[in-house]
């Protein structure tokens, strides 16, 4: 039975794995982060040398939506950078061979209008309200080609999910992203019946929006086959939803029967980040969960667990 470290174990992509129905195949140890703080090198070290699994999956981060980017840009690129940073360069010291590190389609340039190809990361300006977190991720990926080339043992690989949501997720205004962010914000309008819920920005922006259960379906998937998995891949669904659109699936799931209204002051962040899933297709693996589906299952643990 291979011995797999998730880093990151309480947060929504880890709790997804740790509950995947794959996981029983594995030895699977998930370390909280009050019991391996990663941006502390002498920890990583020796718990890495203790632990030597065959597999590491790095889920861990300081994630948030566009409100805590803007907000704490320092710590989103310094946490990020040292977490991965300390974890690869322990994992090549103690000889673990293989490791899957999580990036973000923030890495991509802004404002283009074509699918993400993979090799257009570092090809154009950043998105400024998550410059600091696109760059940890990119220079994480980088370490890890690096490290791959130097020795040819070592598969250290990046795998850029589109934007998730499911189950675990944070449905803080303060920290989540858009689809929580959604669900909290109708799921409160139907209870307080109110009549007119706040789009931000004019609701034409897209966002490509996966199943957080499917990118943990994903990431077994690949293990299996981690030799032929590419040094980085995006992993997405190919097509994506306005605002607008995703405002009124989220209230049919909901039960919202009001209106909306735009308000152009607020941030938006990118217009489109549609990732190219060339790769993906060859690699023999898609997204199973529709957005119905999706949404009504995240609902559902919305109103049962929040
Ligand atoms: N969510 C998305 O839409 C999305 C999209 C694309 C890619 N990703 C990537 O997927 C990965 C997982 O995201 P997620 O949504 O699951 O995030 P999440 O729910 O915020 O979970 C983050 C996890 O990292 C842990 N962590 C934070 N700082 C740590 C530290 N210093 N040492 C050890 N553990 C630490 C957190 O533990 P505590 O809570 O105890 O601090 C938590 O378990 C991230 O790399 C993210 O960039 C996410």
């Amino acid at each position: 039975m291979k011995k797999i470290l998730v880093t990151g174990g309480s947060g929504m992509v880890g709790r997804n794995l740790l509950s995947h129905k794959e996981s029983e195949k594995f030895d699977i140890i998930a370390p909280s982060h009050g019991v391996l703080d990663l941006t502390i090198k002498r920890d990583v070290d020796e718990y890495l040398a203790d632990e030597m699994p065959d597999f590491i999956i790095h889920c861990a981060g300081l994630v948030g939506g566009i409100q805590a980017n803007l907000k704490y840009p320092l710590e989103f690129l310094m946490e990020n950078l040292d977490m991965g940073c300390n974890l690869l360069m322990s994992a090549r010291k103690v000889g673990i061979k293989n490791v899957l590190a999580l990036g973000s389609n923030c890495m991509y340039p802004k404002n283009i209008e074509e699918g993400l190809t993979e090799e257009m990361i570092l090809k154009g300006e950043l998105e400024e309200s998550n410059e600091g977190y696109a760059l940890a991720k990119i220079t994480i990926s980088k370490l890890c080609k690096i490290i791959s080339n130097e020795n040819k043992d070592y598969n250290y690989k990046m795998i850029v999910p589109c934007s998730l949501y499911g189950k675990w997720d944070k449905f803080s205004p303060e920290s989540s992203h858009l689809i929580p962010a959604i669900i909290k914000k109708l799921n409160d309008a139907r209870v307080n019946n109110e009549v007119n819920v706040e789009i931000w920005g004019d609701g034409l922006a897209r966002r490509e929006i996966m199943y957080a259960e499917d990118l943990a379906d994903f990431i077994y998937f690949s293990l299996d086959r981690f030799n032929e998995l590419p040094e980085i891949m995006n992993v997405g669904l190919g097509k994506d939803y306005s605002i607008n659109e995703l405002y009124s699936a989220v209230a049919k799931v909901v039960g919202y029967k009001g209106g909306f209204f735009h308000n152009l002051d607020r941030p938006v962040g990118m217009r489109k980040k549609l990732l190219n899933i060339k790769q993906l297709e060859s690699f023999g693996w898609q997204s199973g969960t529709s957005l119905e589906q999706g949404l009504k299952l995240t609902n559902d643990f919305y109103l049962s667990n929040i």
